[in-house]
């Protein structure tokens, strides 16, 4: 009874690059959904959006106007759903053509279209294409003040292990512990592949949890 059958248990997990304070990186399209300060922009309103309640404040129903902020960044809804905790608040860092933005952002919402379809697509599909969903503004900046024009932009990121806004704990529904990575990682997508814009290029690696 001594025998262990860990071998067919394995379970790839890929870390992005090597430090191990990013949770999740891939790369899409970012687009705009909201705005606090420019709230009439791009001949559109952002009235309504903006009281739309955050999916990292389910219990409490925080909208974007109370939480007050252009920093917000939608992510990934089913990905969200599946670990809010381990995403909400957390920091992402945005690079556009390789060059990380040095704005301050964080995980707060979910996004639909960055939910469905294929996650290493390279096409873009208002319903459906891998990203993120920013505040105009931000994504102004990003575009180098092209966001009305363009309406979306090619983008990467990575998602940091580094917690910029405290969203209320027991809104999440599940006790805000801080976990150490790896025990969360198996959320991350195995197939993505994140390249260090900075300086370290490092290759992804590939761990094996099982012994
Ligand atoms: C969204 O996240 C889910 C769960 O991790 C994943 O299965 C799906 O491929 C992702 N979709 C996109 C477009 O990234």
């Amino acid at each position: 009874m001594g025998f262990q059958p860990t071998k067919a248990i394995h379970m790839l997990l890929v870390v992005c690059a090597a430090a191990s304070s990013i949770i999740d990186c891939n790369e899409g399209f970012g687009t705009y959904y909201y705005d606090i300060e420019q709230v009439d922009s791009c001949g559109t309103t952002f009235r309504n959006q903006n009281k739309g309640g955050l999916m990292c404040s389910p219990a409490v129903l925080l909208s974007l106007d109370q939480i007050n902020t252009n920093s917000v960044v939608a992510m990934n809804r089913t990905q969200l759903g599946f670990n809010p905790s381990l995403y909400c608040g957390k920091r992402v860092v945005v690079s556009v053509n390789g060059q990380p933005s040095d704005l301050q952002l964080f995980i707060g919402d979910g996004c639909e279209r960055c939910s469905v379809g294929s996650s290493s697509s390279n096409i873009w599909d208002a319903q459906s294409a891998p990203g993120l969903d920013f505040s105009y503004s931000v994504l102004d900046h990003l575009s180098g003040g092209n966001a009305c024009n363009a309406g979306h932009i090619a983008i990467s990121w990575e998602i940091l292990d580094e917690k910029l806004y405290e969203f209320d704990e027991s809104s999440l529904g599940l006790p805000f512990v801080d976990q150490p990575m790896l025990s969360n990682a198996v959320a991350v997508e195995p197939s993505v592949k994140c390249s260090e814009p900075s300086e370290t290029p490092t290759d992804i690696f590939i761990r094996a949890n099982a012994t």
